[in-house]
């Protein structure tokens, strides 16, 4: 009878997963590209190597992978540690709102809590059955603006961005997901040259990060286009121009939606007559606004020239 070596079954993929997990761990990565914590980031990557879906069936997760599903992973999770590039680079994909969005490093890894407000339709700041105009200021990957476009199958959207390499992929995302004839998209500083439309609806995460915070990023955020981060000294430059721009492009019962992240207190104080709404969110997030047109009327300026009209 011939000899034969006992050959150890191969991982599956919850090993998988927990090996990464532990690899992430030591190495110190950080993370904040859609996942915060090593195990998520771990699943991530684990099942993009092996094509998992991420409502795949438990007894899936238990099973040995194949040896062409284990190198894979094992080289996505080597990449991440030596590179430091954040894992939707890696896979080249990134969800937002419940959607796919190609992504590189040409864009900002989709992130934003704005995506709840999106899929409500901006509900309840505005009734979505009234919402015919969106613009998206600092559109990057296009996912706010195709999300908004699906989640209001009425609407044209405008979305802008001042970045060529940007619109390349956001057009990518666009035609993914068949909007084309519904979202137009505009290489422009802020706002489309297009001074007579009027928009419902004006949503913007645009750059808000402080100079001084861009100069210390840890590796993983150096990936990203500085272009879509770096906003001045104080984190205002982008949402002061949008600030001073919105009320002439909003139509009379017009909402602007804008991300701030951490400087919701240093626009106050710059803007202290302004009655920012802060959005509260179900699945975490914040540092989100909603102005409406006559809180912006007369344009903000310098503290005690605005009239609050709430
Ligand atoms: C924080 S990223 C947001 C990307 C995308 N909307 C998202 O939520 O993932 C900001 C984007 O604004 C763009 N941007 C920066 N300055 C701009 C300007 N003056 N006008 C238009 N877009 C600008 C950047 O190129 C970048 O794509």
């Amino acid at each position: 009878m011939p000899f034969t070596v006992p050959v150890p079954p191969l991982p599956t993929p919850r090993e998988l997963v927990l090996w990464a997990e532990q690899r992430f761990t030591t190495a110190g990565l950080v993370f904040g590209h859609g996942t915060d914590n090593a195990r998520d980031e771990a699943v991530f990557l684990v099942f993009h190597a092996l094509g998992l879906a991420f409502d795949c069936e438990e007894a899936v997760l238990d099973r040995p992978c194949d040896a062409a599903g284990v190198a894979a992973a094992t080289a996505l999770v080597d990449e991440r540690i030596h590179s430091r590039r954040p894992a939707a680079y890696l896979a080249g994909r990134m969800w937002f709102a419940g959607l796919e969005f190609m992504v590189d490093e040409r864009v900002l890894v989709p992130r934003s809590p704005i995506a709840e407000i999106v899929e409500r339709g901006f509900a309840p700041w505005i009734d979505p059955g009234t919402v015919r105009r969106v613009l998206d200021i600092g559109t990057g990957s296009a996912c706010i603006a195709v999300a908004a476009a699906l989640a209001l199958p009425r609407a044209r959207v405008d979305a802008t961005d001042v970045s060529a390499d940007a619109l390349a992929v956001a057009r990518i995302n666009v035609a993914r997901h068949g909007v084309g004839d519904r979202v137009r998209i505009w290489q422009a500083d802020l706002f489309p040259p297009a001074p007579r439309v009027r928009y419902d609806v004006i949503v913007s995460n645009p750059p808000y990060v402080r100079d001084v915070e861009v100069a210390a990023f840890p590796p993983e955020y150096r990936h990203e286009p500085v272009l879509g981060l770096a906003a001045g000294a104080d984190g205002l430059d982008c949402v002061r121009r949008i600030l001073a721009g919105a009320a002439r492009r909003l139509s009379a019962h017009g909402i602007l939606v804008v991300e701030i992240g951490g400087e919701a207190g240093t626009i106050e104080r710059a803007f202290p007559r302004l009655p920012f709404i802060w959005v509260e969110f179900a699945r975490g997030g914040e540092g989100v606004f909603v102005l409406r047109r006559q809180d912006l009327e007369p344009l903000p300026g310098p503290a005690g020239r605005h009239r609050r009209r709430r």
